[in-house]
């Protein structure tokens, strides 16, 4: 029987498994950021050049900061190939009513699975389950499947930054979205 925090399954893909990733995993998420950069940098915004200084402490670090902070990763036959993460945005207790979805992303052999959908889903349920009532994210456009995979969960558009980010020659601006997830009235 599955743990109720971890879903694993078979289907003609592969053997698919959802969990939270962990220090030990900084290895393997920090390899498959090589791999989607590699393939197309805007959408993780920044170059491959940028992501190759990045220490695995760092990730390590990310990986493993407490509750609401959370990152889970998609197994297929034991590799990792698809994560979403969720990070408070402050350490105030006035900002732990929210965070940010972050860290979302697919190898490209692998997409078009419901991997994001799975992994994307999990991420929010956490917050959820943490009593968030928010969460936003960023996303640098154009990127019309990540914009119809959050639109999908139900995030609302909110904002652009112009030019956000020069990659490739040119600058890109960066759609920021939000997710209500339980609206409660604040109390006197
Ligand atoms: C965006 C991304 C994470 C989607 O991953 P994925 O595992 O292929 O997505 P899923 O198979 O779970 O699809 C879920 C939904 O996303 C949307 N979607 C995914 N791929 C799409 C595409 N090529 N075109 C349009 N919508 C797409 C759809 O709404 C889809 O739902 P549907 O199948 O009911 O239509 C993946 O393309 C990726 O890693 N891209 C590069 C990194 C990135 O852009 N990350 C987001 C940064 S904000």
């Amino acid at each position: 029987m599955n743990h109720p925090h971890h879903y694993e399954w078979s289907n003609a893909v592969g053997r698919l498994e959802i969990r939270q990733l962990e220090a030990k995993d900084a290895e393997d998420f920090s390899a498959l950021r090589r791999v989607v950069t590699a393939d197309s940098p805007v959408p993780m915004g920044l170059s491959m050049d940028e992501e190759l200084t990045r220490p695995l402490q760092g990730f390590r670090d990310q990986l493993s900061s407490p509750a609401p902070n959370a990152a889970f990763g998609a197994f297929v036959d034991g590799a990792l190939q698809g994560c979403a993460a969720l990070a408070w945005t402050s350490r105030f207790a006035s900002s732990r009513h929210k965070a940010e979805l972050w860290g979302t992303f697919v190898a490209p052999n692998h997409r078009g699975q419901g991997i994001a959908r799975m992994v994307a889903g999990r991420a929010i349920e956490h917050g959820r389950n943490n009593s968030l009532q928010r969460i936003n994210l960023m996303v640098y456009i154009p990127n019309a499947p990540a914009v119809a995979l959050y639109e999908g969960f139900g995030f609302t558009p909110y904002g652009v930054e112009p030019k956000a980010v020069f990659l490739n020659g040119q600058f890109y601006d960066c759609q920021h979205m939000t997710l209500a997830l339980n609206e409660i009235a604040a109390t006197a």
